[in-house]
């Protein structure tokens, strides 16, 4: 079971207390970050598909799911550790995968690999990563799992080497992320001046200038790049070249005949990304995966999906105990933790939190963000009178309809 040293905080340090006056929830994480960072790097994180009403709707859904109590025999803060995939976690929530972070924060990779490792929670890293495999296994040796895009040419090749390193670097689990069948635009990075590959534009150099702290790190830990896909690219590729090849190779989404060659490669937990019809469900588990994970990017790919939590039943149903279920889209705090397990998933992600973090905080955002997300997680297991995470479920008993 988890130690009490690689637990987050959980509410009683310090530190802890001291950041909580200034960051006490997600939201004021976000609004420090708007402040904080230059538009350009705010914007990158935060933006969704069209005029993010995906991301409102993902909000919206999770606002408005309410919980009923049960009193009289909770006295005390609950813990909230669990087990995954056979691995004790301190807690329900990990970090999911985002790519190119280092435009919203650089170093972000870093920084929250060893936020995670520390907490003693996962950290997915993004096939577009700042840092290698082997970097974040470094890391995060305990906590690291290795999210995949499809790089179809040559049979596969450089996705089938990623998994071996993958697997060489001690990764817990394999993320296939089945939900960008074709680029999306994202009208808010294109008004932002994001582009691939990424450089400055005039306005953007002068955005970064009145963001001092922004710019040091900046200089410190130098131009995102996709580190892991840097060895398959051709020999001392500059940035332009890296992009181009990263767009030549990394193209569609996985069909059901590769997740069960992937399947057949990766004998760890093989976890879906991206799913959201009972019927892709089915055909996951029917070929042997380890975890769907409910999610529509954050609303980042298309903004008239589903929200994730009015999905979330239909999908845990169609799963029925085969799998693991795990969510993400629109977690904001530990009440929405809270709610995506009461409706049965086995396991939370968060994405933007951790960018607000990173935005608000710098170099201490990730593990801030982990310590709320402790605190109110286990605050409010308390206020609904559960002692233990499995007992959650019932707080969807006794009211005439769920979400
Ligand atoms: C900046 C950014 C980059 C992302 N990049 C990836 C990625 O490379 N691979 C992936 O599977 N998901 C990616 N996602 C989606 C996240 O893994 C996750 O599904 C989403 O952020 C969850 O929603 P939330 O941000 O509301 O918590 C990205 C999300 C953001 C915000």
């Amino acid at each position: 079971m988890p130690t009490e040293s690689m637990s987050p905080s959980l509410g009683t340090g310090a530190i802890y207390r001291q950041r909580l006056r200034r960051h006490p929830s997600v939201q004021h994480l976000r609004a420090a970050a708007q402040a904080r960072l230059p538009g350009f790097a705010f914007d990158s994180g935060d933006g969704g598909a069209g005029v993010d009403r995906g991301i409102v709707r993902n909000n919206t859904a999770l606002d408005a799911m309410t919980l009923v109590p049960r009193y009289g025999e909770v006295t005390e803060l609950p813990p909230a550790d669990t087990v995954l995939f056979g691995q004790a976690q301190s807690l329900p929530i990990g970090i999911a995968p985002m790519g190119s972070p280092g435009v919203i924060w650089p170093g972000a990779d870093r920084i929250m690999a060893t936020a995670a490792q520390r907490a003693g929670v996962p950290f997915c890293l993004s096939t577009v990563s700042g840092i290698t495999i082997e970097e974040a296994a470094r890391l995060a040796p305990e906590n690291l799992w290795v999210q995949m895009y499809r790089f179809p040419n040559n049979d596969h090749a450089i996705g089938f080497d990623m998994v071996a390193r993958a697997r060489a670097a001690g990764a817990r689990a394999l993320i296939l992320t089945m939900d960008v069948p074709v680029r999306t635009t994202r009208p808010r990075e294109v008004t932002a001046g994001i582009a691939s590959p990424f450089h400055f534009t005039p306005r953007m150099v002068a955005q970064a200038l009145r963001h001092p702290s922004y710019v040091r790190a900046f200089l410190r830990e130098g131009i995102p790049r996709f580190a892991s896909l840097m060895q398959y690219a051709p020999p001392g590729a500059g940035i332009n070249e890296m992009a181009r090849f990263a767009q030549r190779e990394f193209t569609g989404t996985f069909n059901w005949t590769e997740v069960a060659r992937y399947r057949d490669q990766w004998a760890g937990p093989l976890v879906l990304k991206g799913i959201l019809h009972p019927a892709d469900a089915e055909k996951a588990v029917a070929l042997g995966v380890d975890a769907i994970q409910v999610s529509n990017h954050g609303g980042r790919q298309i903004e008239g999906l589903p929200a994730t939590i009015e999905q979330l039943p239909d999908l845990v149903a169609a799963v029925n105990g085969r799998a693991r279920v795990l969510f993400d889209s629109g977690v904001r705090g530990g009440l929405d933790v809270v709610r995506a397990l009461s409706l049965g998933a086995d396991f939370v992600f968060a994405g933007k939190a951790f960018l607000w973090s990173l935005g608000a905080l710098g170099e201490s955002g990730p593990a801030h963000a982990l310590d709320l997300f402790a605190d109110e997680i286990r605050s409010t297991m308390g206020q609904l009178g559960v002692t233990r995470l499995e007992q959650l479920r019932d707080c969807t008993k006794g009211r005439s309809q769920s979400v």
